[in-house]
């Protein structure tokens, strides 16, 4: 997952390759609480790991429910109706799922056991109307009070006495607001007054139905069949009692879906299109229907009953006209295919956006402008068209995950006629896809191409314990992008030679094992041939015999492609002696970093101090001073810095200092 500041997409053209997407989120949160309601066992299979799944498990904990790993599945042991735990503060994030749901469950089982609770979330679900749900249960009899303000979480439920609830009449709830709350009545009415039917009404408009539909099809997969009529009423029969199904597998999550069906449509072609895996015609989301939107802007579409494949079929896009109450997720994805489409795109019926994680129409509205769209928006619609002149942008995500992921396809602005090689896309705060999609970014760039020279480079050279790696490892961490110590290879080589029992002059034999090397780079620690030598690569005699086995050209060459290789999206920061001069000339930022060599010495004489390892700072000087002299004087590559580097002398300055300068150059080369 990318926790860094921003991260800047760079332009791209093409896409091709098969994704797993996440299990469902509302699949997951509805089957937890199922789960952790009703009586005995439930494996649960591809759960979705996320923060708003994190939330949900955490308050089945709360209410002593087990929660067990079993083999990569989930283990919930549910309490059966019957609350063990009286009383729990229970958070919820911003889980508007998690939070509707639970509120009612909790509602209805705290007044009617006499127990205590309060559930709270961050500060945006305490912005999230819940009066609907509030407003339903208390002519049942629920004890339910706000919090905080009214009409909004934080909530109290229950009072510590047991209550019997009226359960005769029809309940009556509204549906125009947001159908998470039918969804709790639904779930949490299992619970109470089995020995008759109950009915639920809903008042007005049901706004996101194939939502509702989740929530049926998963009440029978836990042995309760609703009625329903014409969704305006539901009965929930007389002897209900929630079952376990045994085991229970989440399907793929199809508003996650819709970010690579779009994908497809922009830039697969059709003989290597992008292939989804985890959902397709068998699902039971509703946001299924959201291929028959991107079909109907032009995207080239084969369905399998788990699996979609798509590519591009119209271009530029088709605009659309389209109420989208039935997909309000997805639909903001339609919103960004807009940016890709010949005309005026128009979304309706809507509003529901404006109580989610934020205020969607807004956001989408100044962001999608940002990038030089025309938008309109209203109370319940927005529309869209194309822009005249894209512009580099940095989009803002309002700790939204879905803004954060529907943007991430602006950065294939390349593509539309006129814009040359396109422009690069920043989004900042890109932590917040943890919500549903942890690994999104990650799942995007393994299946997208840049055009030649998109995907920025920053290379820092310098010679022995100047600080570079530390320097450089810190940068690419700052900005999401891959790093590549070069001297590792060099001394991973030096490794093999020593254990090959090569000579130091045997240029063929070292350059052999140089093209043959094993190396896998994991986050902080470096495998070669399946076992771990980070630690032993950065040993005394390695580097020595790395800096004499480096000045063969054959080794150099050897190891240039193994280099090259690290150049992926979204970026590369690549320490060494040569990145700026020779492997990466055309590099966007170059840095040329020193230190004196008593500096240099001194550090190194610490490092290995702390290591519990002797030294003697004089000598170590001295071995520098000579390797320095080596690096420089050999004939291919020698250490010098490129012509347009910057010269760093970091001899003064602390690895912060180090890295702001280097930050601060790289943000005055960006263009938002
Ligand atoms: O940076 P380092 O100390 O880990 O590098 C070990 C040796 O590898 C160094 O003395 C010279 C060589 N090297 C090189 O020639 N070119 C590079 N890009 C990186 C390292």
């Amino acid at each position: 997952m990318y926790s860094t500041r921003f991260l800047d997409i760079p332009p791209l053209v093409a896409a091709a390759g098969t994704v797993r997407l996440p299990g469902s989120k509302s699949i997951s949160n509805r089957v937890l609480l199922l789960a952790g309601l009703c009586a005995g066992s439930t494996l649960i299979h591809d759960l979705l790991d996320s923060d708003d799944t994190r939330v949900m498990l955490d308050a089945l904990r709360a209410l002593g429910c087990g929660v067990t790993d079993a083999d990569g599945a989930v283990r919930i042991d549910g309490i059966g109706g019957t609350l063990a735990i009286r009383k729990a503060d229970i958070f919820l994030g911003n889980s508007g799922t998690s939070t509707r749901s639970v509120t009612a469950a909790l509602a209805v089982l705290a007044s009617t056991q006499g127990a205590q609770f309060t559930i709270r979330g961050v500060a945006r679900m305490h912005e999230r109307p819940i009066a609907d749900l509030v407003d339903a249960l208390r002519p049942l009899g629920c004890v339910i009070e706000y919090a905080g303000e009214p009409g909004y979480p934080p909530l109290r439920l229950g009072d510590g006495a047991a209550h019997a609830l009226n359960l005769d009449g029809p309940i009556r709830v509204r549906g125009n607001v947001s159908s998470q709350f039918l969804t709790g009545l639904l779930q949490a009415l299992c619970l109470v007054g089995n020995g008759h039917d109950v009915v639920i009404e809903v008042i007005g408009e049901l706004i996101s139905r194939p939502y509702i539909a989740i929530t049926l099809n998963l009440l029978a997969r836990f042995g309760v069949q609703v009625r329903n009529d014409d969704w305006a009423r539901f009965t929930l029969p007389a002897g209900r009692r929630l079952t376990t199904p045994g085991a229970i597998h989440v399907e793929g999550d199809a508003s996650s879906a819709s970010y690579f069906v779009a994908l497809g449509a922009i830039a697969a072609r059709a003989e290597t299109p992008i292939r989804i895996e985890g959902m397709g015609s068998a699902s039971i989301q509703g946001d299924l229907a959201f291929v028959g939107a991107a079909q109907a802007m032009g995207a080239r579409v084969r369905l399998g009953e788990n699996w979609i494949e798509v590519s591009r079929g119209t271009w530029p896009l088709n605009p659309i006209t389209l109420d989208c109450n039935h997909i309000p997720d997805a639909a903001m994805t339609l919103a960004v295919m807009a940016l890709y489409a010949t005309g005026t795109t128009r979304l309706t019926h809507i509003a529901s956006w404006r109580v989610k994680e934020t205020d969607r129409i807004t956001a989408m509205a100044t962001e999608l402008r940002k990038l030089g769209a025309q938008v309109t928006e209203g109370e319940d619609f927005i529309e869209v068209s194309a822009p005249e002149a894209w512009r580099p942008a940095a989009i803002r995500t309002y700790d939204d995950h879905r803004i954060a992921m529907c943007f991430s396809l602006a950065a294939f602005n390349g593509l539309t006629a006129g814009n040359g090689g396109g422009v690069p896309v920043r989004v900042l705060d890109p932590q917040c896809v943890a919500k549903t999609f942890p690994d999104y970014f990650e799942t995007l760039f393994a299946v997208v191409t840049p055009p030649a020279g998109s995907v920025p480079v920053i290379t820092i050279d310098g010679p022995t314990a100047s600080g570079k790696g530390t320097l450089a490892s810190a940068v690419a961490q700052a900005l999401g992008y891959h790093f590549l110590d070069s001297g590792a290879v060099y001394r991973a080589t030096a490794l093999a030679a020593m254990r090959a029992g090569a000579r130091a002059d045997d240029e063929p034999q070292l350059a052999w094992l140089a093209r043959h090397l094993d190396l896998h780079f994991g986050p902080g620690r470096i495998l070669m041939n399946g076992a771990d030598v980070t630690e032993t690569l950065r040993c005394e005699e390695v580097g020595a015999l790395a800096s004499k086995i480096s000045a063969w050209p054959m080794v150099r060459e050897a190891l240039r492609t193994l280099q090259l290789s690290f150049h992926h999206v979204p970026g590369l920061v690549a320490d060494g002696r040569d990145m700026g001069t020779v492997i990466f000339p055309a590099a966007d930022l170059k840095i040329f970093l020193t230190a004196s060599a008593a500096t240099r010495a001194e550090r190194r004489y610490k490092q290995l101090i702390s290591k519990g390892i002797s030294a003697n700072i004089d000598s170590l000087r001295a071995d520098l001073e000579a390797r320095d002299a080596r690096d420089q004087n050999r004939s291919v590559s020698p250490l010098k810095p490129a012509g347009d580097a910057m010269l760093l002398d970091n001899s003064a300055l602390t690895v912060e200092a180090s890295l702001a300068a280097v930050l601060d150059a790289w943000e005055q080369r960006r263009p938002f």
